[in-house]
């Protein structure tokens, strides 16, 4: 059996610190662990017997990008597997939120996942198969307040992975989205700036704020467990890969009664939605 090649993006911490310790210990697997700061990858040292290749990688920055896809395409001969899993969060009402501070992560969560993937395909289109796997979020299917821009960078990466899937389905390539609810991660913690409401109208999402910061490596989701899925899903399950996983009961949950609510409303409309077009 041939060695899968998997490269994933953001693996000092979370999920993506998670995925990189599992596939480290799998068979057939090579692992391109890709960091801001490849020094917070030691870790990974015990399992390395030449199969694990650090590289550093900002998703922001395009020339890291084309660096660390180059040197994996060199030790491996390609790349089988992409996880665009580098991500922040952000909370803030939506009119008190810093346009400085969202367009960044906007930077890192669509346009670090879609240059990334862009300098991947050809490698892809190259070997005509692939799995790229895209980390959205419960939040890229259902809004919370004090999310908005959050969700404004999850929801596109849903459309964009939607369309794409369907551009490369014939190419021998697959997209997967994964969609967690609250995992214990640095994710409510480091990696998302919190902007207290200031304005009295909005007084009231202080407390949704706090609370969210708090319950921060609280949460029900085991990353570990998510790493587990993923692989298995990949690995196992290729030819019937969702194009979406929600990940944790309260993401499944909430994505059924979301769907469940939305048909429903769709279907009172249809008449009245079907009358606009011209007879
Ligand atoms: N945890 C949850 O409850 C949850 C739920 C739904 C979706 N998600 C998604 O899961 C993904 C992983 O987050 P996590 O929960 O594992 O949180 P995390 O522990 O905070 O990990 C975030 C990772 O992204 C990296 N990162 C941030 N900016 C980057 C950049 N410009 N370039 C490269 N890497 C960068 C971080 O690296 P540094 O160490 O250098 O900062 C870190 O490795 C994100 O896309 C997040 O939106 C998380």
């Amino acid at each position: 059996m041939t060695n899968k090649t998997w490269f994933v993006t953001g693996t000092s911490t979370g999920f993506g610190h998670s995925l990189a310790a599992y596939l480290a210990q799998q068979e057939n697997v090579n692992l391109v662990a890709t960091a801001r700061h490849t020094d917070q990858l030691g870790y990974l040292d015990q399992y390395d017997h030449g199969q694990i290749l650090k590289q550093t990688l900002d998703v922001t920055k395009q020339d890291e990008i084309k660096t660390a896809v180059s040197a994996a395409g060199d030790k491996f001969g390609g790349i089988d597997v992409l996880v665009n899993n580098a991500g922040l969060g952000y909370f803030g009402t939506f009119e008190e939120s810093n346009r400085e501070d969202v367009s960044y992560m906007f930077d890192v969560n669509v346009w670090g996942l879609v240059d990334t993937t862009r300098a991947v395909l050809p490698l892809m289109r190259k070997q005509g198969s692939g799995v790229i796997v895209n980390f959205s979020s419960i939040g890229g299917l259902y809004s919370f307040p004090t999310l908005s821009f959050y969700h404004g960078t999850k929801y596109a990466v849903e459309g964009i992975s939607e369309s794409l899937a369907k551009e490369v389905k014939d190419l021998g390539i697959k997209v997967l989205l994964i969609e967690p609810s609250g995992f214990r991660t640095d994710w409510a913690g480091r990696s998302s700036k919190k902007v207290m409401p200031k304005i009295e109208d909005y007084q009231q999402f202080g407390d949704m704020i706090e609370s969210n910061a708090k319950g921060a490596h609280h949460e029900a989701g085991d990353p570990d467990k998510a790493a587990q899925i993923i692989f298995d899903q990949v690995t196992n399950h290729e030819k019937d890969l969702p194009l979406r996983l929600p990940l944790g009961k309260f993401s499944s949950e909430t994505a059924i009664a979301k769907y469940k609510h939305d048909l429903s409303e769709f279907e009172r409309l249809h008449d009245l939605s079907s009358s606009a077009d011209q007879q």
